[in-house]
């Protein structure tokens, strides 16, 4: 039977608890997941491509289930050239609903075909994202229990600390 492969798309900059709660969620009803990192983005960004790929590398070494890769350009073209039609989003509460909302009909508008799911992550994980992890990790704030420990550690670099 074929894989079942979906997609989970996003800046991952940088990656957190959160995020690995989405993939594990997804990994429930799929058999892969995708983790695509945009390399376009609205956002400024504070790793590199490089560096948000190699920790997410490092987070899911070994998993055979978890694949990490980069895109640019649309994320609908991106599915449509590794032939998958499933993207997986995290929603965290109703403040994520309008952007996600947005970017989920803005997609079905360029491809029928593909569909957007959300998981809802643990309620542990509410109140993280990686904007709230950065600014806590600026300001030299214990950001352990947020982040994998690789990510903690790549924080407190960059923020010389
Ligand atoms: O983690 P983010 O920043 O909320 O992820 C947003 C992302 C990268 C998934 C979104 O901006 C995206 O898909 N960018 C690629 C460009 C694109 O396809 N835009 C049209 C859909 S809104």
């Amino acid at each position: 039977m074929k894989e079942k492969i979906a997609v989970y798309p996003g800046s991952f900059d940088p990656v957190t608890n959160g995020h690995i709660d989405v993939v594990k969620r997804a990994l429930v009803f799929v058999d892969k997941v995708i983790v695509a990192v945009a390399d376009y983005s609205r956002k400024n960004l504070l790793f590199t491509k490089e560096e948000r790929i190699d920790l997410i590398k490092t987070v899911y070494q070994g998993n055979k289930r978890v694949e990490v890769d980069s895109f640019n350009g649309l994320l609908v073209d991106y599915l449509k050239k590794k032939g998958i039609n499933l993207i997986v989003r995290g929603l965290r509460a109703v403040s994520d609903f309008e952007y996600e909302f947005q970017m989920a009909l803005a997609n079905r508008k360029l491809s029928r075909d593909i569909e957007t799911v959300f998981l809802m992550p643990g309620e542990e994980f509410f109140f993280i994202s990686s904007s709230i992890v950065k600014e806590i990790a600026s300001l030299k704030g214990n950001v352990s229990e947020m982040v994998p420990e690789i990510v903690a550690k790549a924080l407190k670099k960059k923020f010389n600390y």
